[in-house]
């Protein structure tokens, strides 16, 4: 029956959804036509801290088609916050409109409900909110006695950084910035909310259906079988999306409210402020090594901000702990409470920054020792993860650094700073390494057999999501394998809570996550038809075939991968390299990245097109962290000033010339039975300080405050 259109895990085939996306046909969380809708505006808060005093609706409400105005005044009560800042995650409850309390510019003071977007849009600037206003802290700089230690992570220590740093030839103490970032998807945070009874249904663009129906029970304090979550398509996430904002809350509440289906949409300005962000970091690098280039201490002090209602720590410090051999070794992190929303996790979190700030100080430690950068991580480099005595599942880190200099003509770089020119721009070449932790979780899929015609097809169910990565192909691709059954008569259902629960997409854990709870599914399919016509379990068989013969419409099975007890022993990442080669203009300080090459080793990669479009859009978006990407805070308001895509500014497809990328041919079997890992996050990771050396080899100058804009340069 093997077929040659199975088109199985490995094939580079295109995006089995790329169809119904480019002709319209894919139904976002906004889309879905839901009879009797009504829509609602979110009002913000036009102060940083203080109380409101006085709300009046009057004029909003006399509008025509103005349905409901809701404040904290009549707001459902919900299930509020533990005190404390605790920890939060990804369930945590999402209150709103819950007092008069304002805890940063641009918090939800309002919710204006009506016929159309366009009057409750009109309506919004019509509800009068007077404050009393109290001193907010924004400036990172002024705030920084205030900064705790966070609930997670803990400090770490291994050996003495003092001794290891007095005992180096060398040593480095430098500080790097990251200022605060935003995720920005193309497809804005929608939720359209409708209640039956008890029961409530929601499309929303989502990247953990389970969660979000969890963060809806814990908020209104109801039963998660009366909650269902539909997100099949979503225009993107990069982490913006993992938890359920409150403006889910907002339509749930103001459905329950009106008895009205209600659509709530954030707009681009308030995703600066109602959806998440990746805070401004300080990463503090202290670095000893022998003339020989063996590290002797390395510290990692990271000072971050979370909001003054909730504590989010991005661990920048971690990958610090795990990447290179060095007897001492400090990563600490802190944290301060600052008059600005809760920030959280954003592409690749820890070592987006983390990767930056260690990647750069690798760069000026191999710089005074005068050793090649890629031999300086060869000498440090360790198949046993340093932080947990674990060895690597598999690391092939040094292969990466080595294949990816070949392919960059790496030997034939400015040896030294300002060495190479063409005409006004100055040329030089950097280098980074990569590591993102490869998390797989318990992923559960259901497989639905079809007799149609003499031709067996398959459905496959699971609440996992595509967030443009590619969840659909792939889960198409592992089925078609797994069932032996053409792609064609495979159809792939995501993002569904009446679906098989998965983790959802976060972490770099979807693919493999997902796919192995696809792979068991159809593993459980075989063994359950088998038993069923009593065919012994040893016996060759196929699936379809095995339909055919007995004549059975239709059969299906669920399955449910967990991780291995083995996998525990060791530690799972995913390593690559970066190299880039860039141009600055002597004259206007304007850079060009020329070429980067990317080698990545991630575990058996599924489907290679759409594994690039991962490795690419991360590149990219690690390119966005040097060139442009910042989101700034007016002090004086504390609002952003950064409110619209002409003012924060993302790369475009002329900023990112011929980039190559190369996955090393691999299959992590302790990871799990297919020997997946993840490149969601793997991409953005160190891309940075890839860009910032060549800058350095191009010019001398060292910029340790991203984003690397013009003006710092000449
Ligand atoms: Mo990711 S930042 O877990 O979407």
């Amino acid at each position: 029956m093997k077929t040659n259109n199975i088109k199985g895990t490995g094939e580079a085939i295109n995006r089995v959804d790329g169809r119904l996306k480019v002709t319209g046909q894919a139904t976002y969380a906004g889309e879905f036509s839901v009879k009797n809708k009504v829509y609602a505006q979110g009002v913000n808060s036009t102060i940083a801290k203080g109380k409101i005093t006085s709300i009046d609706v009057t004029e909003a409400l006399a509008q025509p088609g103005v349905i409901e105005v809701i404040t904290y005044q009549n707001a459902l009560k919900l299930k509020g916050h533990e005190k404390d800042l605790p920890a939060i995650d990804n369930t945590t409850p999402m209150a709103v409109l819950q007092s008069p309390d304002v805890h940063y510019y641009g918090e939800y003071v309002a919710l204006v409900v009506a016929e159309t977007i366009e009057q409750a849009q009109y309506a919004c600037r019509l509800v009068k909110i007077e404050y009393a206003k109290e001193e907010a802290l924004t400036d990172f700089a002024a705030a920084k006695s205030t900064a705790i230690k966070p609930a997670a992570p803990e400090d770490y220590f291994r050996g003495d950084v003092e001794k290891g740093l007095a005992e180096a030839d060398e040593t480095l103490e430098v500080t790097y910035v990251t200022p605060i970032e935003h995720h920005h998807p193309m497809e804005l945070h929608t939720a359209i909310a409708t209640w039956m009874g008890d029961e409530v249904e929601i499309y929303a663009s989502q990247q953990m259906i389970d969660n979000s129906v969890k963060t809806i029970a814990n908020t209104f304090d109801i039963p998660e079988k009366n909650i269902r979550v539909i997100s099949p398509f979503i225009g993107g996430g990069f982490g913006s999306k993992l938890q359920t904002h409150r403006h889910v809350t907002l339509a749930v509440m103001a459905a329950k409210m009106t008895g009205r289906p209600v659509h709530v949409t954030v707009t681009r300005t308030q995703m600066f402020t109602n959806t998440t962000m990746r805070q401004r970091n300080e990463q503090k690098m202290r670095l000893g090594a022998t003339k020989d280039g063996k590290l002797t201490a390395l510290a990692h002090e990271t000072l971050s901000h979370t909001s003054t209602y909730e504590q989010y720590q991005e661990p920048c410090g971690t990958v610090s702990k795990m990447l290179y051999a060095t007897p001492n070794n400090e990563v600490k992190h802190r944290l301060m409470p600052l008059n600005l929303q809760t920030p959280f996790a954003m592409r690749a979190p820890g070592e987006a920054p983390g990767s930056f700030a260690l990647e750069s100080a690798m760069d000026e430690m191999a710089w005074k020792l005068g050793m090649d950068p890629i031999e300086f991580r060869i000498k440090n480099d360790t198949q046993t993860d340093p932080s947990n005595g674990k060895p690597f599942s598999s690391r092939l880190l040094n292969e990466c650094l080595r294949i990816g200099a070949d392919k960059m003509g790496w030997e034939n770089r400015p040896k030294t700073p300002r060495s190479r020119r063409e005409g006004s721009w100055l040329v030089g070449y950097g280098v980074s390494a990569a590591s993102r932790a490869s998390p797989y979780q318990e992923s559960a899929a259901k497989v639905i057999l079809r007799a149609k015609g003499g031709e067996v097809h398959a459905t496959v169910q699971t609440d996992a999501t595509d967030i443009g990565t590619g969840t659909y192909s792939i889960l198409a691709q592992t089925a078609a394998e797994y069932l032996q059954i053409p792609i064609e008569r495979i159809t792939v259902e995501l993002g569904d809570s009446r679906f098989p629960v998965t983790p959802g997409s976060g972490g770099s854990w979807g693919a493999a996550s997902f796919s192995m709870g696809v792979k068991v599914a159809c593993d459980n399919v075989l063994k359950e038809l088998k038993e069923k016509v009593g065919m012994s379990e040893d016996a060759q068989a196929n699936v379809a075939q095995l339909l055919l013969d007995n004549n059975l419409a239709t059969f299906e099975a669920t399955g449910t991968a967990t991780p291995d007890e083995g996998r525990a022993g060791y530690s799972v990442f995913s390593f690559g390299a970066n190299f880039t080669e860039v141009w600055v203009n002597e004259h206007t300080g304007m850079f060009r990245i020329k070429r980067m090459v990317n080698v990545s080793s991630a575990g058996k990669i599924l489907n290679p097109k759409t594994a690039y479009g991962q490795i690419l859009g991360g590149l990219t978006m690690g390119a966005g962290m040097v060139i442009a990407e910042q989101t700034k805070v007016e002090p004086n308001f504390g609002n952003f000033i950064t409110r619209s895509f002409a003012d924060y500014h993302v790369p475009v497809n002329l900023d990112m010339a011929n980039v190559e990328v190369i996955f090393l041919p691999e299959e992590d079997k302790i990871a799990n039975a297919m020997g997946i890992k993840g490149v969601g996050e793997l991409g953005i990771t160190g891309v940075a300080s890839a860009i910032a050396n060549a800058i350095f080899n191009a010019t001398g100058k060292r910029f340790r405050d991203l984003p690397i804009t013009p003006e710092k340069m000449v």
